[in-house]
């Protein structure tokens, strides 16, 4: 998978390998509830340099859904900032935001939220459609990287005629068929057995190196932690 220079809708915004895909300074975040506040987040610093392969680790509940959600822009910090390759957000609304996700960055959940009716091939093209990708490279790269998650015979079937695992091989298809330049995954492996949760694992190492893409993935899963380059805990709001 060649990686672009420039961005896919035009965008530009040149490779730096000296910039952090995602940066994160003193971050906080209090959630009100009925008996007043808690303090989820209290003080997170955090950079990931293009192609880092990092493990967010922590106890359920401890806060790393509420980080990756704040790192992409999907949620505010109460205090702090966040910059996605160098671009702060705090200066964006969300027409912005949502077009620097669309462009720069790839997610990817424990569910794989395709839509049912729709073949994987066009579960894929989604991405590249936001973009406004012409037809013929939009189905030319849906395919390529869906044959790169193990799933060419499969790109004519519906999301619902697709096994869990194959279905999360295709968000995961989709979450780079527009070549981002970081990644969050939030427990991708957590509904997959364990054969295909290491494939999944595998592909993560294999795209980190050859893209140069960062990577930051909540889990539980001891495998992704091993094959990450990097672990981070968080413990009490803070990053140990
Ligand atoms: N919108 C919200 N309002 C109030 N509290 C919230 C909200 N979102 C999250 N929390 C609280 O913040 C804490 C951290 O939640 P979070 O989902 O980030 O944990 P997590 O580390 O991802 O857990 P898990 O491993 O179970 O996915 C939890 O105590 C949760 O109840
Ligand atoms: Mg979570």
């Amino acid at each position: 998978m060649m990686y672009p220079s420039q961005g896919v809708a035009g965008v530009d915004m040149p490779v730096d390998a000296g910039t952090a895909v995602v940066s994160a300074e003193q971050i906080t975040r209090d959630f009100k509830t009925g008996f007043g506040s808690v303090q989820v987040l209290r003080g997170i610093d955090l950079a990931i340099m293009p192609g880092e392969f990092v493990a967010l680790q922590g106890r359920s509940g401890s806060g790393k859904s509420t980080l990756l959600n704040i790192l992409v822009g999907l949620d505010d910090p109460t205090q702090g900032s966040v910059a996605i390759l160098g671009q702060s957000l705090a200066g964006l609304n969300e027409t912005q935001r949502a077009a620097l996700r669309r462009e720069r960055v790839g997610l990817l959940f424990q569910n794989a939220h395709l839509i049912p009716t729709l073949t994987a091939q066009e579960n894929v093209e989604i991405a590249l459609r936001l973009l406004g990708t012409a037809s013929k490279e939009r189905s030319a790269r849906a395919q390529e990287v869906l044959e790169r998650v193990g799933l060419k015979e499969k790109v004519d079937h519906r999301g619902l005629e697709l096994s869990g695992g194959e279905q999360q091989r295709v968000a995961l298809a989709r979450a780079l068929v527009h070549r981002p330049r970081f990644i969050i995954a939030d427990e991708p492996t957590g509904n997959l057995d364990s054969l295909t949760g290491r494939n999944v694992i595998t592909l993560f190492q294999e795209i980190v190196n050859q893209t140069g893409v960062g990577l930051l993935v909540a889990t539980h899963d001891q495998r992704i932690a091993s094959a990450a380059q990097r672990i981070i805990r968080i413990q009490d709001g803070l990053l140990v």
